[in-house]
C-alpha cells in the first residue's frame, strides 16, 4: 500500500487531483479508449474536485474521454433533492468539467427494481472496460463507499442499510435531523472497488485517524472495510497529518522516507 502524507487537506487534495490528471493523460497517450473513473461524494473530495475543475478551466486536462461511475446513492431520495448524490456531483464536479453527460453514471436510488439496478451497474462497469482508477473517501468507521462494518470483502453493488453512526454523521447535511437521513443506499461493493486497476483513497482530519491506523497497521477486517485495500496491488491512501496522527512513529517515518526516496 502506498501512503502519501501531506501537511494539509488542501495539499493532499491537490496531490490527488494532479495524480488523477496524470493517469488520464497517461492513458490518452497510449490508447483512444476512455479513462474509466470511480468517484465518491462527501466533504472529503470537494477540494480535489475544485482542483480538477480548475485544471479543466485552465485547459490542463479534459474529461471528454472520461467515463465515470459514482460509488453510491441514497435510496428513496429524489434526484433533485439538494443532498442527493446526483445533486452533489453536478454541483461540485460535473457542471464544472467537460465530461459528456452520457458518460456519467450514478446509481438510481429510485429505480423500481433496486436489485436489477445494482446488477445493471456492475454490467455497465464491465462493459466500459472496468474501472481504471477508483477514487474514494472513508467514513469514521473505515467504511468505503457505503460498505459499512461487516460488509463482505467480496461484496458487489447492492442495497445496503446504513449504520446509526453513519446516519448520525450524515445528518449534518440534513440540518442535523437524523430522521431526514435515508436508512438505505445503493452502493458499489468492496470487491467492486478492489476490481479497479488502481484505488486512491482520501482521508483527511483527525476523525479519520483511527480508521486509518487500523486499515494501515491492522489486519484486513470486515469491521473496517477500507482495510481490504491491503489486498490490492495498486492501492494508495492520501492523508493529511491529522489523519496520520494515530500511526506509529516508525510507520509514519517509513512512509515519509519512501516518499523522499521516490522524489529524489
Ligand atoms: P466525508 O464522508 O467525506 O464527508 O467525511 C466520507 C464517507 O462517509 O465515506
Amino acid at each position: 500500500m502506498r501512503i502519501i502524507i501531506r501537511d494539509t487537506y488542501s495539499e493532499g487534495s491537490v496531490w490527488a487531483a494532479h495524480y488523477i490528471a496524470d493517469r488520464i493523460r497517461e492513458k490518452a497517450a497510449r490508447t483512444s479508449e476512455p479513462f474509466v473513473l470511480g468517484l465518491p461524494t462527501g466533504s472529503t473530495p470537494i477540494a480535489t474536485y475544485d482542483e480538477l475543475a480548475r485544471m479543466v478551466a485552465a485547459g490542463e486536462i479534459s474529461f471528454k474521454n472520461v467515463i465515470s461511475f459514482n460509488m453510491d446513492e441514497y435510496v428513496g431520495l429524489p434526484e433533485s433533492h439538494p443532498e442527493s448524490y446526483h445533486s452533489f456531483m453536478f454541483k461540485n464536479l460535473f457542471s464544472r468539467i467537460d465530461e459528456p453527460r452520457e458518460n456519467i453514471h450514478i446509481l438510481n436510488g429510485n429505480a423500481p427494481d433496486l436489485q436489477a439496478e445494482c446488477r445493471a451497474y456492475e454490467r455497465a462497469i464491465e462493459e466500459a472496460g472496468g474501472i481504471d482508477l477508483f477514487l474514494g473517501g472513508i467514513g469514521e468507521d473505515g467504511h468505503i463507499a457505503f460498505n459499512e462494518p461487516f460488509s463482505s470483502i467480496y461484496s458487489r453493488t447492492r442495497v445496503v442499510t446504513l449504520t446509526d453512526d453513519t446516519i448520525r454523521v450524515n445528518s449534518r447535511f440534513f440540518g442535523g435531523d437524523e430522521s431526514l437521513v435515508p436508512r438505505q443506499a445503493l452502493s458499489v461493493g468492496v470487491a467492486t472497488v478492489l476490481s479497479a486497476k488502481e484505488v486512491v483513497i482520501l482521508a483527511f482530519g483527525p476523525k479519520k485517524a483511527r480508521a486509518i491506523r487500523d486499515a494501515v497497521e491492522g489486519g484486513v477486517s470486515h469491521t473496517n472495510t477500507v482495510s481490504a485495500l491491503q489486498l490490492h496491488q495498486f492501492g494508495t491512501i492520501v492523508m493529511d497529518e491529522l489523519a496520520a496522527g494515530e500511526l506509529k512513529v516508525n510507520s509514519y517515518n517509513y512512509f515519509k522516507a519512501v516518499e523522499a526516496a521516490e522524489n529524489r
